[in-house]
């Protein structure tokens, strides 16, 4: 379990948090950095939280959510854990890690969530690490159906128990308790220190939004603290008025689970679409640009489906206008790398 002294002023803030079961698997402390280039190119002050760069097997998001959701692995003395998700999942590679320095047997289920893939997309990036980690590897076709997806896991599961194993689903449906989402409340806090310690203040801050862990963690620790800034949760997966339900849902959740006491209104739970066209996972022109501008101004790698998108996101707010001139603007770099590779054929041929 994490030693709570390392994280005294981040529990100062969020005292709730400290008595939740969380697992130690690496340093979770990551930079908030400038980015100069890409800042005169938006026309606005851009910084970026790098949470690409946390140790855990290649970076990301993840790592913080799998911190609460091994807690409770560990507490219930699970020998095997469990995950689904898309082929190229980065929370699947990064559980499998997590798995491994744990010393738990990674099973994980890999979704056919993505049209027209191809044999890079289906073997190489995450998959390629996948294996490399030696995970149990299941595949599932019906990978827009979370609750299906969810079933046939506790299946696996089933038949684990059945053998003598203690198994602990990792489950992504909505049926099930939003643990990840306090790996963000805890970002919020150490994003709000380390922002007063460079004392440096922010007008809006971007996350992506898929399973909406990572957007209403961050807005729950935000507000937990009483931090008014704008959060805007760029969609990655689902359209706006699914996503909207889906955070408000998760978002009340995650304050009963840290016991806060707060209304949420429309204006903390901002989530926007305008990029996700023509849906999860897929290419389009504004992400590309995005992909392409990161790389070439700051040599920051986004990925095609959460990070690149997200991007995506915050140049079409500048371009509309929602983030004024000369603004300051937190990008959360929620990591994604290793699916670049996966995309290499769709990257290369994508036109222009
Ligand atoms: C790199 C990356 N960024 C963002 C997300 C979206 O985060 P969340 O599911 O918490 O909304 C994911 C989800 O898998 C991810 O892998």
């Amino acid at each position: 379990m994490v030693s709570e002294d390392s994280f005294r002023r981040e529990y100062e803030k969020l005292p709730q948090l400290g008595n939740q079961p969380r697992a130690e698997l690496g340093l979770v402390k990551t930079s908030i950095d400038s980015l100069p280039r890409l800042s005169a190119e938006l026309g606005i002050n851009l910084l970026i939280k790098r949470d690409d760069t946390l140790p855990l097997a290649m970076g990301g998001n993840k790592h913080r959510q799998l911190e609460y959701y091994f807690g409770q692995a560990q507490s219930a003395n699970a020998d095997t854990i469990l995950i689904t998700g898309a082929i190229q999942s980065n929370f699947v590679r990064l559980c499998a890690a997590a798995a491994i320095k744990t010393g738990l047997h990674p099973v994980i289920q890999l979704e056919d969530r993505v049209p027209s893939t191809d044999e890079v997309y289906n073997n190489s990036g995450n998959v390629m690490l996948d294996r490399l980690m030696g995970a149990e590897i299941h595949y599932f076709s019906e990978g827009e159906d979370e609750a299906a997806a969810d079933a046939n896991l506790d299946a696996i599961a089933d038949g684990l128990r059945k053998n003598g194993r203690k198994p602990y689903v990792i489950h992504l449906g909505m049926s099930h308790p939003p643990y990840g989402g306090m790996g963000y409340a805890l970002c919020a806090a150490e994003t709000m220190l380390q922002l007063s310690d460079i004392d440096q203040a922010v007008d809006h801050v971007i996350v992506p939004s898929g399973s909406g862990l990572t957007h209403c963690g961050f807005v729950s620790g935000a507000r937990g603290m009483g931090w008014d800034v704008d959060i805007h949760g760029i969609c990655v997966r689902r359209p706006k008025d699914t996503q909207q339900v889906r955070i408000a849902k998760r978002f009340g959740e995650l304050m009963e689970l840290l016991e806060i006491d707060y209304k949420a209104s429309t204006d903390d739970l901002r989530v926007d679409d305008t990029v996700l066209a023509p849906g999860y996972g897929q290419l389009n022109k504004h992400v590309v640009e995005a992909i392409n501008l990161a790389a070439r101004k700051e040599a920051i790698f986004l990925d095609p489906v959460y990070s690149g998108r997200t991007m995506a996101g915050l140049i079409s707010k500048v371009r509309s206008g929602e983030i004024k001139p000369g603004q300051s603007v937190l990008f959360i770099h929620t990591g994604g790398a290793p699916a670049i590779f996966a995309y290499e054929n769709k990257l290369r041929s994508y036109p222009g």
